[in-house]
């Protein structure tokens, strides 16, 4: 019998122990089923309100909603103060520890003291309430104190992965409007010092509000200055005083933009707000995880430049007064059993990572793990992407030894926080699924026509309630929000774009993007994004991209391109034996960044096409997939077809 099929016999009941003390237990669907906004309502009382909401919700005006109406709150008081002034000053908030090896401890206290100092400098710069800070920085602690600092005086941050390009940054930058940048000389990635200034030289140049760029030394490379418009860090912070007092702010001022890919080129810059996102992330973290802040350690294994990021390596933890552990590099530096010796050092006991990770160690051989002590880890989670039942069984035995539940989290960029999920303490894990709505949310699996159908039938998810951390609008363009989001079934349904399966016994299965965003190592990536990337290649006339799955990364980024007449007589119709592949795939690293560069590029002389000129891309990722091909009888010539499919390379290209 092979492993996945064990994995679909098999279910996991929760440990006895923990299900005992676990922070919540079966009762919580029935309560939020009770009454949903006095579920969520009694969530937001777990955090610091200066004003208490007048309403929990107003979804007058679907689909923007606005959560605990009247309510005031500052945000970074609530991640950092509180707990200090309750007495927990001394405890650590973060273990940080770089590439190298080096380490910092991070109390609450000092934590306190330096979101003071950087709220006090981005004052002296002239940041007001509203203006957007880009944060541009690899996984050190400023830049968690640069994202507190912003939500302390009310500015709102747009944190910027560090692996994207310089382009991508400019665009985010003019898209947002920013006006200051917090960057880095560079950060540390495979052991060696990579730069980042250079691409916010570049940026800046091209964005006319960017008035300052705060520089923090991490790698002591040279850095070209710009005087007048450059500062750093450890200047302009540094000399400021640890005394800053926090005001409130409305429940619904904007805390985060977090572009994330749609399905067309231009990505979309999705707002977070203060109360309602708080509280669900605070919440979840809470529940989902079975937090406890006295004795955990938390790791979220992910770059805080992607939700995953901010919600559970900032927001979340430190809302529940968490101590985390927070790792700037990758997971083979200096050697393939980094992560366990991290797990080890700092006894985490809740680690949460994405299953490309877990497919990653599983080809690196359990061995690897074998050699660390992991027997402080009590919970997994699992994020990003489906995760297959042979990666589940070999997370549950080689890294939980069998103890901890598994807790598979659907959400996105979008819902801000956690909405399908089983919990800990509570549920009997099935492999594979992300099982069940987090209590107060409504998730269901419907037919092309919006209709709900029955336990055992494959659909759409959508979310037929608003829920307190939901986006609330695509920054400068309320009607993308709409025509995305809930256009397809009316304004009061979310459309989350992924593909489910209820099963007999109403676990929720997630499929995968039913729309034009592949997912590449738990990334979104736009197909159209990679194509306007390809065609601005002087050699290109055409190209149509898929998401061809893949055994490590889920799936990969493939790409068919036809050349332009000059370079095909140049190149050939090859593409000069792959010399032209080589430098179009690093034109897209380039351009957009090494996330979307395409595992594999074939240059064809024509594209399968309708009669009516659309692409068929399910033609494509059937080559891409080397399956046997579909319908092929709307093409307009299906011989287009046999001619792909006999320039077929017989392995992907890899680096
Ligand atoms: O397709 C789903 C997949 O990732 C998408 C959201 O991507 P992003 O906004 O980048 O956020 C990733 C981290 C929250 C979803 O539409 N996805 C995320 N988590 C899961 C998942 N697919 C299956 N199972 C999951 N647990």
């Amino acid at each position: 019998m092979s492993e996945s099929t064990q994995a679909q016999d098999r279910t996991f009941p929760p440990p006895e122990q923990l299900a005992a003390g676990a922070n919540v237990g079966p009762d919580v669907y029935a309560e939020a089923d009770r009454d949903r906004l006095a579920f969520w309502e009694q969530a937001a009382r777990r955090l610091s309100w200066e004003r208490e909401w007048d309403q929990a919700l107003d979804w007058s005006k679907p689909p923007f909603a606005k959560w605990f109406v009247g309510g005031r709150l500052n945000v970074a008081y609530n991640c950092v103060d509180r707990h200090v002034e309750a007495g927990h000053g001394d405890q650590v908030a973060y273990h940080w520890e770089g590439e190298p090896g080096d380490q910092r401890t991070i109390t609450y206290a000092q934590l306190k003291d330096e979101v003071c100092r950087a709220a006090n400098a981005l004052l002296e710069l002239g940041v007001q309430v509203g203006d957007r800070v880009a944060i541009y920085l690899p996984m050190l602690p400023e830049t968690v104190i640069a994202m507190l600092a912003c939500a302390r005086i009310g500015a709102v941050h747009m944190v910027v992965f560090g692996g994207f390009s310089a382009d991508a940054l400019a665009s985010r930058l003019d898209d947002a409007g920013a006006v200051l940048v917090i960057t880095a000389d560079g950060g540390y990635r495979r052991g060696a010092p990579s730069a980042l200034k250079p691409a916010v030289d570049d940026a800046v140049s091209r964005s006319g509000n960017v008035r300052n760029v705060v520089v923090v030394k991490r790698t002591e490379q040279d850095v070209e200055w710009t005087e007048g418009r450059d500062l750093w860090w450890d200047d302009v912070v540094g000399r400021q005083s640890t005394e800053h007092t926090a005001e409130a702010f409305d429940a619904e001022h904007p805390l985060y933009i977090m572009y994330t890919s749609g399905t067309t080129a231009k990505p979309k810059g999705i707002l977070h707000t203060s109360g309602g996102y708080l509280t669900q992330v605070a919440y979840t973290h809470w529940a989902v995880f079975d937090l406890k802040p006295d004795t955990d350690v938390f790791w979220t294994a992910a770059d805080v430049g992607w939700v995953t990021g901010h919600s559970y390596i900032v927001y979340g933890p430190l809302a529940n007064r968490a101590t985390s552990v927070m790792y700037e590099g990758t997971p083979e530096t200096p050697h393939r059993g980094r992560w366990w010796d991290i797990v080890d050092r700092y006894g985490v006991t809740i680690l949460y990572t994405a299953p490309t990770v877990i497919r990653t160690f599983m080809k690196w051989g359990e061995d690897v793990p074998a050699k660390a002590d992991l027997s402080s880890l009590r919970v997994l989670g699992s994020v990003g992407e489906p995760i297959n039942p042979e990666a589940w069984l070999w997370y549950h035995e080689h890294i939980g030894h069998g103890r901890c539940p598994i807790v598979d989290t659907w959400w996105q960029t979008e819902t801000g926080a956690h909405m399908i999920t089983p919990l800990p303490g509570v549920s009997t894990l099935v492999p594979g699924s992300a099982q069940t709505p987090f209590p107060g949310i409504s998730a269901k699996v419907v037919d092309d026509e919006g209709n709900e159908l029955a336990d055992d039938s494959t659909g759409l998810l959508v979310l037929t309630e608003p829920w307190p951390s939901m986006l609330r609008t695509i920054w400068g363009d309320d009607d993308r929000y709409v025509d995305t989001y809930w256009s397809r079934f009316g304004p009061s349904t979310y459309f989350a774009g992924d593909g489910a399966k209820k099963d007999a016994d109403g676990n929720i299965w997630l499929l995968g993007r039913v729309d034009d965003v592949m997912n590449v190592s738990g990334h979104r990536i736009s197909t159209t994004e990679v194509e306007s990337s390809l065609v601005a290649h002087p050699t290109v006339a055409e190209a149509a991209v898929v998401g061809a799955s893949d055994p490590t990364t889920g799936q990969g980024i493939v790409a068919f391109v036809i050349l332009r007449g000059d370079a095909a007589e140049k190149y050939g119709a090859e593409g000069a034996g792959g010399e032209l592949v080589q430098t179009l795939r690093n034109h897209v690293a380039r351009d957009i960044g090494p996330i979307a560069k395409p595992r594999q590029i074939m240059v064809v002389q024509e594209l399968p096409k309708t009669r009516s000129g659309k692409i068929m891309r399910r033609l494509l990722r059937d080559v891409a997939e080397n399956r046997e091909l579909g319908d092929v009888t709307t093409l307009t010539d299906s011989s287009v077809m046999s001619l792909i499919k006999d320039k077929l390379p017989s392995s992907p290209s890899e680096d």
